[in-house]
C-alpha cells in the first residue's frame, strides 16, 4: 500500500519550517537571535540553554535507537506520546471529511484529540474479553477511515490485544493502525514494534512517563516506517522537544537499570494488591492486569471512589465508559501507598 495515498494532499505539498539550524549547527550562531551571551540558568554542567535544540532529533534517535535497537529512521519523538497522537491525526486526517476508528473502551485522548481536529470518530466495541472485534469493524469500515487506534496493554482495561489480531487488521484494512504501547514494560516481551518491518501502515507509540518514571519530562516516540516518521518531523513544530529532556532521557537510559528495579517492583505490588482485592466479597471481579494498573468491578463504584477520595486515597471511575459497568481503576503505588489503599478499601467492600 501507499502511505503517500493516505497523506492529507495540503500536508504531502507542505513546505515545512526551516532554520539555519537545519544546515549548520556550529560555528559563531548568528542566525537565530538565541542570546550569545549565556543563559539565566547554568545549574547543569554542560547543558547550553541559550541555544535552539536539534530539530532533527539527532541525539535522542540516536540514544533511544541503540537502546531499543531501533533504526534511527523508523524513530520520531513527541511532547508526550499525546503530540504525536495529535501529530497522526493532522497528517491522515481531513477535517469535517476522513473518520478514525476507536476501539472501545480505551483512553479517552483518542477522541479529544480527533475531536479538537474536527475529525470524527467512529466507535466500535472491544468484544467481551476486551480483544479486538473484527466484524464491527469491517461494518463501519470505508475508505473514508484514515486511522485506527489500538491500545495494547489497554487502558483502562490493562489487558495485552493479540498480536496475531493486530497483525491481520494492519492487512486487512488500508488506513493506519497505530498501537499504542505506552504500558508495553508491564507486560513482558509483548511488544509489535518487529511488525513495522511488515506493515508500513503500522504506527507504534511508547512513552517515557510509565515505567521510566518521566512523566514530567514530556516525552514519547514512535516506531514506524520512514515515509511516516518524515512527514512527522516535516509537521512538528521546529524545536519540539526542548534540551532539558533530551539530558534528562540520556540520563535515564544510563541509569536504565533503575527502571527495571521499578518494573519489577510494580508487577510484585500488582500482584499482592490483586490477591488482596480479590478476597474481598464486595468486589465482583478484579480484572487480569499486564500494565502498572488494576480495573475492579463493584456495586457501587462512584460510592467506593468518593469515600476512598475522603481518606485522601485517589482513583479513577471508569464506570462510564462502554463495557466498564461498575469498574473502577487503581494505579499501582507503592508498598506503603497500596498498605493504606488495602485498609480503607477493605473497610468499604470487605
Ligand atoms: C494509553 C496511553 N497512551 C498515552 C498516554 C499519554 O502518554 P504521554 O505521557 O507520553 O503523553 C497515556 C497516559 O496515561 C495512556 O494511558
Amino acid at each position: 500500500m501507499n502511505i503517500k495515498d493516505l497523506v492529507r494532499s495540503n500536508i504531502i505539498n507542505l513546505k515545512p519550517y526551516t532554520s539555519a539550524r537545519n544546515m549548520y549547527d556550529r560555528g559563531i550562531l548568528l542566525d537565530a537571535n538565541e542570546n550569545s551571551f549565556g543563559s539565566t540558568f547554568t545549574g547543569i554542567n554542560g547543558l547550553q540553554l541559550n541555544r535552539y535544540p536539534d530539530p532533527h532529533q539527532k541525539d535522542l534517535k540516536n540514544i533511544t535507537g541503540k537502546f531499543y535497537s531501533i533504526p534511527e529512521e523508523n524513530l520520531f519523538f513527541g511532547v508526550g506520546s499525546d503530540e504525536i497522537i495529535d501529530l497522526l491525526i493532522r497528517i491522515f486526517c481531513e477535517p469535517n471529511e476522513d473518520k478514525v476508528i476507536i476501539p472501545e473502551p480505551t483512553y479517552g485522548m483518542y477522541k479529544v484529540a480527533c475531536d479538537i481536529n474536527n475529525v470524527e470518530t467512529i466507535h466500535v466495541l472491544l468484544n467481551d474479553n476486551f480483544q479486538i472485534d473484527f466484524d464491527s469493524i469491517k461494518e463501519k469500515y470505508s475508505d473514508n477511515v484514515k486511522i485506527i487506534f489500538l491500545c495494547s496493554p489497554n487502558n483502562p482495561t490493562g489487558n495485552l490485544l493479540n498480536k496475531s489480531d493486530i497483525n491481520s487488521l494492519c492487512k486487512e484494512f488500508k488506513s493506519i493502525i497505530i498501537v499504542d504501547e505506552a504500558y508495553i514494560d508491564f507486560a513482558g516481551n509483548s511488544t509489535v514494534i518487529n511488525e513495522i518491518k511488515n506493515y508500513p501502515n503500522l504506527v507504534v507509540l511508547r512513552t517515557f512517563s510509565k515505567a521510566w518514571g518521566l512523566a514530567a519530562i514530556r516525552l514519547g516516540f514512535c516506531c514506524a516506517n520512514p515515509e511516516i516518521t518524515n512527514i512527522l518531523l516535516k509537521v512538528k513544530a521546529p524545536y519540539n522537544i526542548n534540551s532539558l529532556t533530551r539530558y534528562v532521557v540520556e540520563k535515564a537510559i544510563e541509569n536504565c537499570a533503575q527502571r527495571d528495579q521499578y518494573i519489577k517492583s510494580i508487577l510484585r505490588e500488582r500482584e499482592r494488591l490483586k490477591n488482596q482485592l480479590e478476597s474481598l466479597k464486595g468486589i465482583e471481579k478484579v480484572f487480569e492486569s499486564d500494565a502498572n494498573f488494576l480495573l475492579i468491578k463493584c456495586s457501587e463504584p462512584k460510592e467506593v471512589q468518593q469515600k476512598l477520595a475522603e481518606k485522601g486515597i485517589i482513583i479513577r471511575d471508569r464506570s462510564g465508559q462502554p463495557k466498564l459497568e461498575g469498574c473502577l481503576r487503581i494505579s499501582i503505588g507503592t508498598e506503603k501507598e497500596n498498605d493504606l489503599l488495602w485498609s480503607e478499601i477493605k473497610k468499604i467492600l470487605g
